[in-house]
Protein backbone atom coordinates (compact mmCIF):
# COMPACT_ATOMS: atom_id res chain seq x y z
CA UNK A 1 0.00 0.00 0.00
CA UNK A 2 1.24 3.30 -1.00
CA UNK A 3 0.82 6.06 1.77
CA UNK A 4 -0.20 9.37 0.12
CA UNK A 5 2.30 11.89 1.43
CA UNK A 6 -0.26 14.82 2.27
CA UNK A 7 -1.61 12.06 4.68
CA UNK A 8 1.69 11.94 6.16
CA UNK A 9 2.04 15.20 6.75
CA UNK A 10 -1.21 15.63 7.92
CA UNK A 11 -0.41 12.83 10.54
CA UNK A 12 2.59 14.74 11.55
CA UNK A 13 2.15 18.37 11.30
CA UNK A 14 -1.33 17.86 13.00
CA UNK A 15 0.03 16.94 16.43
CA UNK A 16 3.31 19.49 15.84
CA UNK A 17 0.90 22.45 15.35
CA UNK A 18 -1.12 21.00 18.39
CA UNK A 19 2.01 21.42 20.49
CA UNK A 20 3.06 24.29 19.42
CA UNK A 21 -0.23 26.22 19.88
CA UNK A 22 0.03 25.19 23.68
CA UNK A 23 3.38 26.16 24.06
CA UNK A 24 2.52 29.61 22.86
CA UNK A 25 -0.34 29.65 25.24
CA UNK A 26 1.40 28.44 28.34
CA UNK A 27 4.43 31.07 27.45
CA UNK A 28 1.46 34.07 27.34
CA UNK A 29 -0.16 32.43 30.57
CA UNK A 30 3.56 32.46 32.25
CA UNK A 31 4.24 36.09 30.99
CA UNK A 32 0.68 37.13 32.93
CA UNK A 33 0.68 35.72 36.12
CA UNK A 34 -2.85 36.06 36.32
CA UNK A 35 -5.60 36.45 33.83
CA UNK A 36 -7.52 39.02 32.01
CA UNK A 37 -10.33 38.97 34.17
CA UNK A 38 -8.55 39.26 37.25
CA UNK A 39 -6.33 42.12 35.58
CA UNK A 40 -10.02 43.84 34.91
CA UNK A 41 -11.18 43.42 38.50
CA UNK A 42 -7.67 44.64 40.06
CA UNK A 43 -8.24 47.91 37.76
CA UNK A 44 -11.86 48.47 38.69
CA UNK A 45 -11.10 48.72 42.54
CA UNK A 46 -10.30 51.42 44.34
CA UNK A 47 -7.15 53.84 42.25
CA UNK A 48 -5.80 56.01 45.03
CA UNK A 49 -4.59 55.01 48.96
CA UNK A 50 -4.65 57.57 51.73
CA UNK A 51 -1.18 57.69 52.56
CA UNK A 52 -1.24 60.85 54.88
CA UNK A 53 -0.56 59.05 58.38
CA UNK A 54 2.68 57.12 56.25
CA UNK A 55 6.10 58.63 57.01
CA UNK A 56 6.76 62.03 55.16
CA UNK A 57 9.40 60.30 52.46
CA UNK A 58 6.96 57.49 51.81
CA UNK A 59 4.68 60.10 51.14
CA UNK A 60 6.78 61.23 48.28
CA UNK A 61 7.48 58.17 46.73
CA UNK A 62 3.82 57.64 46.43
CA UNK A 63 4.08 60.28 43.79
CA UNK A 64 6.46 58.94 42.13
CA UNK A 65 4.56 55.19 42.53
CA UNK A 66 1.66 57.58 40.66
CA UNK A 67 3.78 58.37 37.83
CA UNK A 68 5.60 55.95 36.57
CA UNK A 69 2.99 52.81 37.34
CA UNK A 70 0.51 54.09 35.29
CA UNK A 71 2.01 54.80 31.72
CA UNK A 72 0.43 51.35 30.64
CA UNK A 73 -2.10 50.43 32.97
CA UNK A 74 -4.75 51.81 35.86
CA UNK A 75 -2.59 52.50 39.25
CA UNK A 76 -5.72 50.54 40.44
CA UNK A 77 -3.43 47.14 39.20
CA UNK A 78 -1.04 47.73 41.59
CA UNK A 79 -2.91 49.20 44.40
CA UNK A 80 -5.63 46.09 43.90
CA UNK A 81 -3.09 43.42 43.07
CA UNK A 82 -2.18 40.76 45.12
CA UNK A 83 1.42 41.08 45.67
CA UNK A 84 2.26 42.07 49.20
CA UNK A 85 5.98 40.22 49.98
CA UNK A 86 9.05 42.57 49.60
CA UNK A 87 10.43 40.44 47.55
CA UNK A 88 7.49 40.12 44.87
CA UNK A 89 7.70 43.74 45.11
CA UNK A 90 11.05 44.05 44.14
CA UNK A 91 10.88 40.97 41.30
CA UNK A 92 8.05 42.45 39.48
CA UNK A 93 8.84 46.25 39.62
CA UNK A 94 12.18 44.72 37.82
CA UNK A 95 9.65 42.98 35.04
CA UNK A 96 7.98 46.33 34.77
CA UNK A 97 11.27 48.36 34.32
CA UNK A 98 12.02 45.58 31.43
CA UNK A 99 9.22 46.32 29.34
CA UNK A 100 9.70 48.38 26.57
CA UNK A 101 9.18 52.16 27.00
CA UNK A 102 8.52 52.19 30.84
CA UNK A 103 11.35 54.72 31.54
CA UNK A 104 11.66 53.97 35.00
CA UNK A 105 15.48 54.72 36.77
CA UNK A 106 17.12 52.08 39.33
CA UNK A 107 16.60 55.17 41.83
CA UNK A 108 12.79 55.37 41.06
CA UNK A 109 12.32 51.86 40.90
CA UNK A 110 14.10 51.68 44.46
CA UNK A 111 11.69 54.80 45.69
CA UNK A 112 8.53 52.61 44.22
CA UNK A 113 9.56 49.29 46.35
CA UNK A 114 9.96 50.93 49.31
CA UNK A 115 6.60 52.69 48.85
CA UNK A 116 4.80 49.29 47.58
CA UNK A 117 6.64 47.27 50.44
CA UNK A 118 5.70 49.52 53.27
CA UNK A 119 2.12 50.05 51.61
CA UNK A 120 1.38 46.34 52.07
CA UNK A 121 2.69 45.94 55.10
CA UNK A 122 -0.28 48.04 56.75
CA UNK A 123 -2.93 48.37 54.10
CA UNK A 124 -2.78 44.89 53.07
CA UNK A 125 -1.94 43.65 56.41
CA UNK A 126 -4.50 40.70 56.46
CA UNK A 127 -2.99 39.22 53.37
CA UNK A 128 0.78 40.24 54.52
CA UNK A 129 0.32 38.19 57.57
CA UNK A 130 -1.43 35.18 56.33
CA UNK A 131 1.52 35.26 53.49
CA UNK A 132 4.37 34.63 55.95
CA UNK A 133 2.41 32.59 57.94
CA UNK A 134 3.00 30.25 55.41
CA UNK A 135 6.26 31.46 54.14
CA UNK A 136 9.45 29.64 55.04
CA UNK A 137 10.88 30.78 58.13
CA UNK A 138 13.76 31.93 55.72
CA UNK A 139 11.47 34.20 53.99
CA UNK A 140 9.76 35.16 57.09
CA UNK A 141 12.74 36.59 58.21
CA UNK A 142 14.01 38.33 55.06
CA UNK A 143 10.77 40.30 54.51
CA UNK A 144 10.67 41.12 58.09
CA UNK A 145 14.11 42.41 58.11
CA UNK A 146 12.89 44.41 54.56
CA UNK A 147 10.16 46.12 56.31
CA UNK A 148 12.22 46.84 59.26
CA UNK A 149 14.73 48.38 56.99
CA UNK A 150 11.97 50.93 55.13
CA UNK A 151 10.50 51.86 58.39
CA UNK A 152 14.32 52.32 59.88
CA UNK A 153 15.44 54.51 56.89
CA UNK A 154 12.24 56.42 56.36
CA UNK A 155 11.77 57.53 60.40
CA UNK A 156 14.78 59.78 59.67
CA UNK A 157 13.84 61.01 57.04
C1 LIG B 1 5.66 49.71 29.93
C2 LIG B 1 4.34 49.38 30.41
C3 LIG B 1 4.15 49.16 31.91
C4 LIG B 1 4.58 49.95 32.93
C5 LIG B 1 5.37 51.26 32.88
C6 LIG B 1 4.13 49.31 34.15
N1 LIG B 1 3.42 48.18 33.86
FE1 LIG B 1 2.52 46.92 35.18
N2 LIG B 1 1.83 45.77 33.67
C7 LIG B 1 2.10 45.97 32.34
C8 LIG B 1 1.51 44.89 31.58
C9 LIG B 1 1.59 44.73 30.08
C10 LIG B 1 0.86 44.03 32.49
C11 LIG B 1 0.08 42.73 32.20
C12 LIG B 1 0.81 41.53 32.73
C13 LIG B 1 2.22 41.39 32.20
O1 LIG B 1 2.44 41.47 30.99
O2 LIG B 1 3.12 41.22 33.04
C14 LIG B 1 1.07 44.64 33.81
C15 LIG B 1 0.58 44.11 34.97
C16 LIG B 1 0.83 44.61 36.24
C17 LIG B 1 0.34 44.03 37.48
C18 LIG B 1 -0.56 42.81 37.64
C19 LIG B 1 0.28 41.57 37.67
C20 LIG B 1 -0.28 40.41 38.42
O3 LIG B 1 0.13 39.31 38.02
O4 LIG B 1 -1.04 40.54 39.38
C21 LIG B 1 0.87 44.76 38.48
C22 LIG B 1 0.68 44.55 39.98
C23 LIG B 1 1.67 45.82 37.89
N3 LIG B 1 1.61 45.70 36.51
C24 LIG B 1 2.37 46.74 38.60
C25 LIG B 1 3.12 47.77 38.04
C26 LIG B 1 3.91 48.69 38.82
C27 LIG B 1 4.05 48.69 40.32
C28 LIG B 1 4.47 49.56 37.92
C29 LIG B 1 5.42 50.69 38.21
C30 LIG B 1 6.70 50.28 38.78
C31 LIG B 1 4.05 49.15 36.58
N4 LIG B 1 3.23 48.06 36.70
C32 LIG B 1 4.42 49.78 35.41
C33 LIG B 1 2.78 47.01 31.79
C34 LIG B 1 3.41 48.04 32.49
Amino acid sequence: MKIKPVLVLLALGVPLAALFVADVARAEEDAAAVSKEQLALYDKGPSSIDVSAYPAGIQKNYAVFREKCTLCHTLARPINCEFVLPDEWSRYIKRMMHKPGSMISPGQAKKIYEFLAFDSSVRKKALFDERLSKAAAADKADAEARIKEIIDLYAQK
